[in-house]
């Protein structure tokens, strides 16, 4: 694992930046995996500068969310596709038909799941996966469990989410209890994998998540396998991870 450790959060999201810019300007028909979170917001801001400065093009590129809420519409100010869209999405030239957000709300999950992992494949896979991290160990909406799930599928968010997300919804009773996310199988394929964290409370799972050992109640901890894997973090977030060796 390469390890990046930046003074603060806009080196860090400089970084990230750079690095997705790279992908961008390397590959005729980029593909992203992308994430949101408070993490990545600088990242984006830093993309659409970059954007607005000719310094990258984004007219090739495929984008392929990791993850999205149910239980809200996408016109939510909540929602990942909100989210993506005022970002991100509507300030750079993406080609609208190449933004993928899965999205299930009614009983035709399996079948869009399904669909989802199936776009990514035709896209020829993800060239650069973007992840946060839950304070829980969680990478998308793949929560800490007896087991994972290698597609796309749809999950109950963890107890400790409800209550992280509970900060962008204001009472804890708004935040949705289920989201569709890709799956362990479809990050862990991506070419290069890039993992965000910033700040003390994602500390404890940077730590159970490089420890050397592997296991389905860190979902983050599967990252180990990746043969092209970019930590980028602050020092805090880094703080209680063994990284001497
Ligand atoms: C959310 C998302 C993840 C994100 C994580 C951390 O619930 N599903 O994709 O990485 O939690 O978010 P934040 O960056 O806000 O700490």
């Amino acid at each position: 694992m390469n390890i990046i450790i930046s003074n603060d959060y806009d080196e860090l999201s400089l970084e990230a930046a750079n690095l997705v810019a790279e992908i961008v300007k390397q590959n005729a028909y980029p593909v992203l995996g992308l994430a949101t979170g408070s993490t990545p917001e600088g990242m984006y801001k830093i993309l659409v500068e970059m954007y607005r400065n000719k310094k990258i093009d984004f007219r090739n590129v495929v984008s392929f969310n990791l993850d999205e809420y149910i239980g809200i519409s996408s016109g939510h100010p909540q929602s990942y596709y909100h989210y993506m869209f005022s970002r991100f999405y509507s300030h750079v030239n993406i080609n609208p038909d190449n933004i993928h957000i899965p999205n299930c709300q009614g009983n035709d999950c399996q079948v869009i799941c399904k669909m989802y992992d199936e776009a990514i494949n035709a896209a020829g896979g993800i060239d650069i996966q973007v992840l946060g991290i839950g304070s829980n160990g969680h990478i998308g909406f793949n929560e800490p469990s007896e087991k994972l799930y290698v597609n796309t599928h749809v999950t109950d968010l963890a107890e400790e989410t409800i209550k992280d997300n509970s900060r962008f919804f204001g009472k804890m009773k708004d935040v949705p209890r289920q989201a569709i996310t890709m799956g362990v199988g479809a990050i862990l394929k991506a070419k290069k994998v890039v993992l965000l964290a910033y700040g003390s409370n994602k500390a404890n799972a940077i730590r159970t998540a490089f420890n050397g050992e592997i296991t389905t109640s860190v979902p983050a901890s599967f990252l180990q396998l990746h043969s092209d894997l970019t930590l980028i973090a602050d020092r805090d977030a880094v703080s209680l991870l063994d990284i001497s060796g």
